[in-house]
């Protein structure tokens, strides 16, 4: 069912293969801790090419192959490779697949992963296209929801921050619409939800309400923050009328149910006050960690080493 597939965009996956892959990640979890050793991926090499900064999604997917028996070659600045010279994506991939039997991407331009996986015969998996998708920190994020809260459906979700440039949300919201839950879009007026994500979203089923003040977090029972996308906006003026607009400190969290959890994709800039890390609402550690287990499943699964 996922041997030799791309893994591009969540959307190209059923809430029933969705539902296997966190299944597999939870079998990945105690590999992922280092309190059993596997070598399930011995013999494999996974590419890691990074065209744009990352801290958890590369270091998350070296850990994941490593704790597998595998391993990994790759490139962390594209400036340390032959793009300087003007060689194409294409090439590039092209090169790195005769090197490896998995490719993990992520690259600034929106469609640059799908772009790669039209000429690649290995699997190729999205670690974020430009403002585009993350459908692999979708995943983990569906997982520390499960893991946290039981299960997904019946939550309240907020997404907070930057809907319109952040690709954690764009492939976070799709997910949760498959799984029918009530959510809540907060951002600044300029930062909201792409219409066609909502749209399609409503569409699915999913009941939206979209607000510009961050306020009413009394029956919400995730809140998932974001990071302004600095690096995303045209004209830095625009970024500099958001930046700051929105924090989550104690003050915030005192009407908040009780086991309301807050996630974040990390990095965070100051939407998150560092006081709230040591509250029983701080998820985004955890969530930091379930990247491996999470990771560690799709690579199996694409691979073909489980089914
Ligand atoms: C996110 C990303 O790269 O889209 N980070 C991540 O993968 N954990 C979020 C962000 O950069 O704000």
């Amino acid at each position: 069912m996922f041997k030799g597939r791309d893994i591009i965009s969540i959307k190209d996956f059923s809430k029933e293969e969705i539902l296997h892959i966190l299944d597999v990640a939870e079998e990945m979890f105690p590999i992922a801790e280092g309190r059993k050793k596997s070598n399930l991926l011995n013999g494999y090499i996974m590419g890691s090419l990074f065209f744009e900064p990352s801290t958890r999604t590369r270091l998350s997917f070296e850990a994941a192959m490593k704790r597998l028996g595998g391993d990994v070659i790759g490139f962390a600045m594209p400036t340390t490779t032959s793009i300087q010279k003007g060689e194409t994506l294409a090439d590039t991939i092209r090169t790195a697949e005769s090197y490896c039997d998995v490719i993990v991407m992520r690259h600034p331009k929106e469609g640059s992963a799908r772009m790669a996986a039209e000429f690649a015969k290995v699997p190729i998996i999205n670690g974020g296209d430009g403002a585009g998708h993350h459908p692999t920190q979708c995943l983990l994020d569906l997982f520390t929801i499960r893991r946290e809260k039981g299960q997904i459906e019946g939550n309240k979700i907020a997404l907070l921050g930057d809907l319109k440039y952040g690709r954690t949300v764009h492939s976070l919201a799709y997910a949760l619409a498959l799984f029918k839950v009530e959510m809540v879009f907060i951002s600044p007026p300029e930062l909201q939800m792409p219409k066609e994500v909502v749209e399609e979203c409503r569409e699915m089923g999913a009941k939206i309400t979209i607000k510009n003040e961050l306020n009413g977090l009394e029956d919400i029972d995730v809140l998932y923050v974001t990071r302004i996308q600095k690096e995303r906006f045209p004209d830095p003026e625009e970024y500099k009328k958001v930046a700051g607009s929105y924090r989550i400190d104690l003050k915030t969290l005192e009407k908040a149910k009780d086991d309301m959890i807050v996630m974040h994709p990390l990095p965070r800039v100051d939407e998150i006050s560092p006081e709230v890390d040591k509250t029983k609402h701080a998820a985004y550690f955890r969530q930091t960690f379930n990247g491996v287990p999470v990771r560690m499943a799709l690579l199996a699964l694409v691979l073909g080493v489980v089914e």
